[in-house]
């Protein structure tokens, strides 16, 4: 007979079963594994939160899908961007496949408050370069709050997958002037063709 290969996986047995304390020493030893990884991912989402203030979108605020175009915060008259007290509040509806409106305006050195909801599907909504970032799920309004220092164009694609358009789904924000903002009509605030 040939050596016994050493791995006791290996081995051929009398009735060819494996010894019930070697699978229980494999058992014990992949739980060991297994509990490792996920140590080591809960450390990767705590410290990310604490030294890069990465945390995971926390606002659950309900709203029906249903009745947006008819009723209540999103309809489409009250979309857009609007100065209040706090700053500069955007409202955007994500469908399939685009953002209404699908470009904004905002004012530089302004506390800006996203607020999305979606019509259909999940979506997602991503400032390129920027830390924002949150999916927009159907039923719930996803909130963020940032500032733009300086004027300038960020793309804002669609970055959950949703469907067979979804990689024609985006949309622009427009960083203007802090003065020039008051002075824009709500229609030139969702109005990117350069004047
Ligand atoms: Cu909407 Cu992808």
């Amino acid at each position: 007979m040939a050596d016994a290969p050493s791995n006791p996986l290996e081995q051929r047995l009398p009735g060819g079963f494996v010894p019930q304390d070697e699978v229980d020493r494999t058992e014990k030893r992949w739980l060991f594994i297994m509990l490792g990884m996920l140590a080591v991912m809960m450390l990767i989402v705590v410290v990310t939160s604490i030294v890069h203030a990465l945390h995971p979108p926390s606002n659950v605020e309900p709203i029906n899908p249903v009745t947006l175009h008819l009723e209540g915060e999103f309809v489409e008259s009250n979309l857009g961007a609007a100065l209040e007290t706090d700053g500069v509040t955007v409202r955007l509806v994500a469908q399939q496949f685009s953002f209404v409106p699908n470009c904004v305006k905002v004012p530089a050195g302004t506390p800006i408050k996203f607020r999305l909801t979606s019509a259909d599907v999940v979506h997602g909504f991503i400032l390129v370069d920027r830390n924002v970032n949150t999916m927009v799920v159907p039923g719930f309004v996803s909130e963020v709050r940032t500032s733009f220092a300086n004027p300038g164009e960020y793309r804002m694609p669609c970055d959950e997958f949703c469907g067979l358009g979804h990689q024609g789904m985006w949309a622009r924000v427009v960083v203007v002037v802090k003065d020039q903002f008051p002075k824009l009509t709500p229609e030139q605030r969702t109005n990117c063709v350069s004047e």
